[in-house]
């Protein structure tokens, strides 16, 4: 029996293993759960509530709610600037001390618990022992992949990664992939139930380290560090480097056609005859430097000496340029 029986067949995956009862249809999904309310689980649960769910948390930690109200609070007036939904309601959520109490009755679990993988191999056993059969388990996982978190699943093929960006209820992209005793069902659902509250999902075949945009945030990440270790650059003018850079462009346009336009008339074609070549210089270190306390404190000291600000600041300072940002791409491209 397929996951959805609403949803066509994906084919199969070697080693995929048949959910056992349907998921609920889309439209039924009226509460929740998020399994971990930090950062990350809790920007989810302010998207949810602005798009009219009702959410159950659960999260260990005592002081889980204060935090959560506090980051939903934060998060609202963005939420409303970028439009609610008509039940949105910012305090429709429950905290709950009980797991199984969390997830009963709920249409759709987002788990954002901390990234050690035998923390998420217990914590989705779990969460899947104690979930109504069918109901899709999505991770927000940065880098491990399902098939190794899975291990310890009773029911593996509703186990998916819905790995989203910080904050959750501002960035639109969730980059969703299966392990491989995933139901491909559970994955098309999952793509399709984010797709369906407005997120921008990218569904990949292929379970790659580091998914796709970390892979190559990763890159740029592990190259500022060695500017830092090696005395090359400070804090302040790596983040310039991209804030007044190519950081400009990228919310248009991303690197393949930043770097298509950067061959002029003669486009992608032009750019690679004439660049490809120097590829091949040493511009890029790209192992990843030791990260020794010396390069740790260079790292924190100068972040604290470039951006003093109190971090809340900065929150709400990146809320509002992020809104900015997107209504202009939709007014410049007649989106809306
Ligand atoms: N921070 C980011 O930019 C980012 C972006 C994308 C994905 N993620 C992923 O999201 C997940 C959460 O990261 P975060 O940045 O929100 O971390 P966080 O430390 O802010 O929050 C983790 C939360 O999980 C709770 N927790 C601890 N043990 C738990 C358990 N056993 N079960 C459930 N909850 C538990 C903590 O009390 C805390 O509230 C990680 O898998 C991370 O890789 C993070």
């Amino acid at each position: 029996m397929s996951i959805n029986s609403n949803v066509h067949d994906a084919g199969s995956t070697p080693g995929a293993e048949a959910a056992t009862v349907p998921a609920p249809n889309m439209a039924d999904v009226g509460t929740v759960a998020c399994v971990g309310a930090g950062t990350i689980g809790g920007g989810w649960a302010a998207y949810f509530l602005a798009r009219g769910f009702r959410v159950k948390i659960w999260d260990p930690s005592p002081d889980a709610g204060d935090k959560l109200s506090a980051l939903i609070d934060a998060a609202w007036p963005a939420l409303t600037k970028l439009g609610l939904a008509e039940t949105a309601d910012k305090d429709n959520f429950t905290v709950h001390t009980d797991l199984a109490e969390a997830v009963d009755g709920v249409g759709f679990i987002q788990e954002s618990a901390p990234e050690k993988l035998e923390l998420k191999r217990q914590l989705l056993a779990d969460i899947d022992k104690v979930t109504a059969p069918g109901v899709v388990i999505a991770s927000s996982t940065s880098g491990y992949s399902m098939t190794e978190m899975a291990t310890e699943a009773a029911d593996p093929s509703r186990l998916v990664v819905g790995h989203p960006f910080n904050p959750p209820y501002l960035i639109p992209l969730v980059e969703v992939v299966g392990g491989e005793r995933t139901a491909p069902e559970a994955v098309k659902w999952a793509s399709a139930f984010y797709d369906s509250i407005g997120k921008s999902v990218i569904t990949m075949d292929h379970e790659v380290p580091g998914f796709i945009a970390n892979r190559l945030q990763e890159a740029l990440w592990r190259e500022a560090l060695h500017m830092i270790d090696n005395g090359e650059a400070t804090v302040e003018q790596i983040d310039r480097s991209i804030t007044d850079g190519p950081g400009l462009r990228w919310p248009i346009h991303g690197p393949m056609t930043t770097f298509h336009l950067a061959g002029g008339q003669g486009g992608m074609s032009h750019m690679l005859d004439h660049f490809g070549p120097s590829l091949k210089s040493p511009w890029t270190r790209l192992d990843a430097p030791e990260l020794t306390s010396q390069l740790r404190d260079d790292v924190v000291d100068g972040v604290d000496d470039a951006e003093p600000r109190p971090v809340d600041e900065l929150i709400a300072e990146r809320d509002e340029v992020i809104i900015a940002i997107r209504n202009v791409i939709a007014s410049v491209k007649g989106q809306s």
